[in-house]
């Protein structure tokens, strides 16, 4: 088709620069597409998001709304120009001494609107700070350490701290490994970098929950639009049209045959070049639709006669779960309170800012994917399924991640753009819009829960009962894992003697409900410290001394019958927090006598999470390879979504090698050049993967301990090709270049492979489903405007059991980042089919929304754990919104028993209670 484009003159970054384009091109696609500055990002492509946001005329813009036209004749300064003669500049290195950034994907656009402040007030107060940042959304740091890295910036020799020396890795506040290519908009994520020949992917979807439909003659498009190359339909997948998590689950068409079953579904596939696949309007493509009333939501998924949303699924259950500790007659027989209550929970978006992106090519016979994932192992086998090949036909090559939060362990772009590049013999890429990553992807289970509790007169728990339906939408997905998480976490992290737990995954017309940090415990998570802070007010106990009283500790059961050996630091978590406490509630009673419609509120709650996969076999090897020209480098199969397992990895397997951590370089996830770590969920990648890498380390030790003949304290140094140990006095040199080099490359090589003991639950959901636990403890002080029901959290203290906290900056930055997820969670985000698709509409926290917050680390080490170290990715989110609900309920003495609590329920909660009229 014809493109009228226009020789626009601009500067950027310093340098004239002449662009040939439409003069309403979008001046963030310019700077992307045609000069190759793909350090702008674009997280929506509407203004919402900020990720785009570059400077014109030194004032920050987002250059996803600026018309390239106007920017002719200005200067533009792109995240790109903001390193100093090669050195990042005191921005920047404020933003990588601080952990600023952990994905990524949002910091070239946070720089920009930094530097904009900057420029214009160097020395900014916290509020001109977030004033100037606030159109930059954040999904990953909570924005604290964001602001900290602005405030700090103009700190003259304010360097990142020095990489720690050998064997000091662990504990180190050492700066991101891949820090310096996210500051300067080097790194690569799932939409950059694709080869100039790339033919574009576009999914058509349905725009119906429900119905069935049929693909008229395509011959007319075809025709109409030369550069419209193929169109895919489920005729055309080579291998299995299904696809999904579990081997026995695999349920999702990877284009829809005949019928829809959620808004947002695939059906067909346009690929040609980006203009033409993104100019053919929805209505030129011969598609009858007949709508069929969609079954939304649980109560219609279950109802007797409800319409069938998989035909193999009776009463659209998908699975159950269940567990069964003691007698919970008795337990209902020995109690003094009981209490009780149900609670729901909403479809919640992930909303990371980078949308699913990726690109494939056909090598020969084999089929490579560079991607955005959580999972690259996973992701292979599952394209090999779909495109009818081997395994190792299939290489995926991750890209950096701009964030996955769980929404990145299904499969998005993968098979399809595969299927295409395999057909067509031609590199196919394919990038979600906004709306499309929204109303396609995954989503938090919604969760209706029936809950009740009992306790004795000195406030020890007897007996819990807790019902959890979950909306597990039309696709398996990750329904079965939180049908089986949620039953042996729906107690919290309290000794309960008598217990009977059940869920229910349910199918409906609603976007497929997966994975998202917690797998339903931060929705079991708000009943069960509802209930406990009930049994607390009529036991006329304090709710932390309550919460003490019943904590599990070790040598304690759990829910499944496990007794706790090791690392069970929730008393101390508790312990720690009590001065905080005492002190924050007292304030807030103090506040609330003299102020009539602002209250305050102060609340608590606990969690433990299970580290890794419940009840199954999840192994991780890594390696580690030394080359003959002396470079060390770790062959690491785990995605860094964010959560900085580059880096970690790297510190713990520096000190098992004894070899200074910045002496490494480092294989992401790459299918053809590393071991498989299994996926980055459940918390597990620091513990299982992290010991991996130590076992890794320790190995590649022994070996050259063992070619030297030296004891274990000798010390290893590597200068050039010459590795040297030493020994006392005595000191071996190995020429690496006289060693002969593996496939790698490598002349001395180490692996370690670690899979954590557990045990297949029995029929009553009883055995040892998690090898250990993390645990938590966090408050939260809330204030609520009575009048027109509006929450503000007004500041947090996070007390969290690491096992031993790697690295203490990036451990901090996933508390921060988890609590402003539970933040969200508990007050605004709501995901609505066919409503809120978009950031705009759809509301996550912003800067002005995540409060003050001290993190606090507990350090009970866990014996299995690479030097102590537990999980934190999920725990953090876990114990926030029932903090948040506890504290309005402080304020105001009012429960919520809906989350998120907008201003509108909780309004109407005060109004019901009789608080206001
Ligand atoms: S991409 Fe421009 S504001 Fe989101
Ligand atoms: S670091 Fe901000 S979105 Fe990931």
């Amino acid at each position: 088709m014809t493109v009228m484009t226009q020789t626009i003159a601009l500067t950027v970054n310093g340098r004239a620069v002449s662009v040939h384009a439409q003069p309403a091109a979008r001046l963030a696609h310019v700077l992307r597409d045609e000069l190759g500055l793909t350090g702008t990002k674009i997280g929506c492509d509407a203004g919402d998001c900020g990720a785009c946001t570059v400077l014109l005329d030194g004032k920050q813009v987002c250059a996803c709304l600026v018309p390239v036209a106007q920017a002719a004749g200005r200067a533009v300064t792109t995240v790109e120009g903001l390193a100093e003669t090669g050195q990042l500049s005191p921005l920047q290195q404020a933003f990588h001494r601080h952990g600023a950034a952990q994905c990524g994907i949002c910091t070239p656009g946070m720089l920009m609107a930094a530097r904009d402040l900057l420029d214009r007030n160097p020395k900014p107060s916290e509020s001109e700070a977030l004033d100037a940042l606030g159109g930059v959304l954040c999904r990953c740091t909570g924005y604290r350490k964001i602001v900290d890295a602005v405030l700090d910036a103009a700190r003259p020799n304010g360097a990142a701290a020095p990489s720690p020396a050998a064997g000091a890795a662990v504990g180190a506040r050492m700066a991101k490994v891949d820090g310096a290519a996210k500051l300067t908009g080097a790194e690569s994520y799932g939409a950059d970098g694709f080869p100039e020949d790339t033919l574009h992917l576009r999914i058509v979807r349905s725009p119906h929950h429900r119905a069935r439909f049929s693909v008229g003659d395509l011959s007319p498009l075809r025709a109409k639009y030369p550069g419209l190359v193929e169109i895919l339909g489920w005729r055309d997948v080579p291998g299995s049209n299904l696809y999904g998590i579990y081997p026995t689950g695999k349920d999702q068409p990877v284009l829809a045959q005949d019928e829809v079953r959620y808004r947002g579904e695939a059906v067909l596939a346009l690929i040609g070049d980006k203009h033409t696949v993104s100019a053919i309007r929805d209505d030129e493509i011969p598609i009858a639709w007949t709508r069929l009333e969609p079954v939304m939501g649980i109560t219609a998924g279950l109802s007797t006669g409800a319409p069938r949303v998989q035909p193999a699924k009776q009463g659209n259950v998908l699975t159950r779960g269940n567990l069964l500790k003691g007698n919970l007659e008795n337990g209902w027989r020995a109690a003094a309170y009981k209490a009780e209550g149900n609670f729901h929970t909403s479809f919640v978006e992930h909303a990371y800012i980078e949308p699913e992106a990726g690109w494939a090519r056909r090598v020969e016979n084999r089929i490579e994917i560079h991607v955005t994932t959580q999972t690259p192992y996973m992701d292979r086998d599952e394209v090999a399924h779909v495109v009818g090949l081997e395994k190792d036909q299939v290489r995926i090559v991750p890209t950096a991640c701009g964030g996955g939060f769980g929404g990145k362990l299904d499969l998005s772009v993968q098979p399809l753009i595969a299927i295409a590049a395999w057909k067509l013999g031609r590199p196919v890429a394919c990038t979600y819009t906004r709306p499309e990553s929204m109303a396609a992807t995954t989503k938090r289970h919604p969760a209706a829960i029936r809950a009740r509790a009992a306790c004795a007169a000195d406030g020890k728990l007897t007996a819990f009962e807790m019902h959890a339906d979950f909306d597990t939408g039309a696709y398996a997905s990750w329904g079965p894992t939180v049908a089986d998480r949620v039953p042996v976490h729906a107690t919290g992290p309290y000794f309960v003697p008598n217990i009977k737990n059940t869920s229910t995954a349910v199918h409906t017309n609603g976007p497929p409900s997966g994975a998202f940090r917690g797998f339903g415990v931060p929705q079991a998570g708000i009943a069960h410290e509802a209930l406990y802070d009930m049994l607390a007010e009529k036991a006329g106990i304090d709710p932390l001394e309550f919460r003490l009283i019943n904590a599990i500790k070790r040598g304690d059961a759990t829910a499944t019958g496990q007794v706790l050996q090791h690392s069970a630091g929730l008393p101390q978590c508790l312990i720690e927090l009590r001065p905080r406490w005492t002190a924050w509630r007292r304030a807030a009673e103090a506040f609330n006598a003299s102020s009539s419609v602002l209250k305050r509120g102060v609340g608590i709650a606990c969690m433990w999470y299970g580290c890794g996969n419940t009840s199954m076999s999840n192994p991780s090897t890594m390696r580690i390879g030394i080359s003959r020209d002396g470079k060390v480098t770790l062959y690491n199969g785990c995605a860094d979504i964010g959560q900085g397992s580059n880096t970690i990895m790297i510190q713990i397997a520096a000190d098992a090698l004894g070899i200074a951590a910045d002496r490494f370089d480092y294989v992401m996830g790459d299918t053809d050049r590393t071991a498989d770590a299994g996926k980055s969920s459940a918390s597990r990648q620091t513990f299982v993967s992290g010991r991996a890498a130590q076992l890794a380390g320790e190995d590649l030790r022994r070996k050259i301990l063992r070619l030297a003949n030296a004891g274990d304290s000798a010390t290893l140094a590597l200068d050039g090709t010459k590795l040297t140990i030493s020994e006392g006095e005595t000191r071996r040199v190995v020429d690496l270049a006289a060693l002969p080099a593996d496939k790698n490359g490598d002349a001395l090589s180490g692996e370690g492979t670690f899979d954590p003991p557990t045990q297949k639950l029995d029929a009553n959901g009883q055995g040892i489903p998690y090898a250990t636990y993390a645990f938590a403890a966090q408050m939260a002080e809330v204030e609520v405007d009575i009048e027109l029901g509006t929450a503000k959290v007004r500041r947090i203290a996070a007390a969290h059991d690491v096992g031993r906290a790697i690295n203490p900056t990036q451990v901090e930055g996933q508390v921060h980042g988890g609590i402003a997820q539970g933040l969200g969670l508990a007050l605004m985000e709501e995901y609505l089919p066919g409503r809120t698709e978009n950031l705009h509409d759809y509301l996550i926290p912003t800067f002005g929304d995540v409060p003050e917050i001290e993190v606090i680390f507990v350090e009970d080490p866990e014996p299995l754990g690479p030097y102590g170290a537990k999980g934190i990715g999920e725990p953090a989110l876990i114990p926030t919104a029932p903090a948040i609900f506890g504290g309005i309920h402080h304020a105001t003495g009012v429960r919520m028993h809906f989350a998120p609590a907008t201003p509108h329920r909780v309004r109407e909660a005060l109004v019901k209670a009789g608080v206001v009229r």
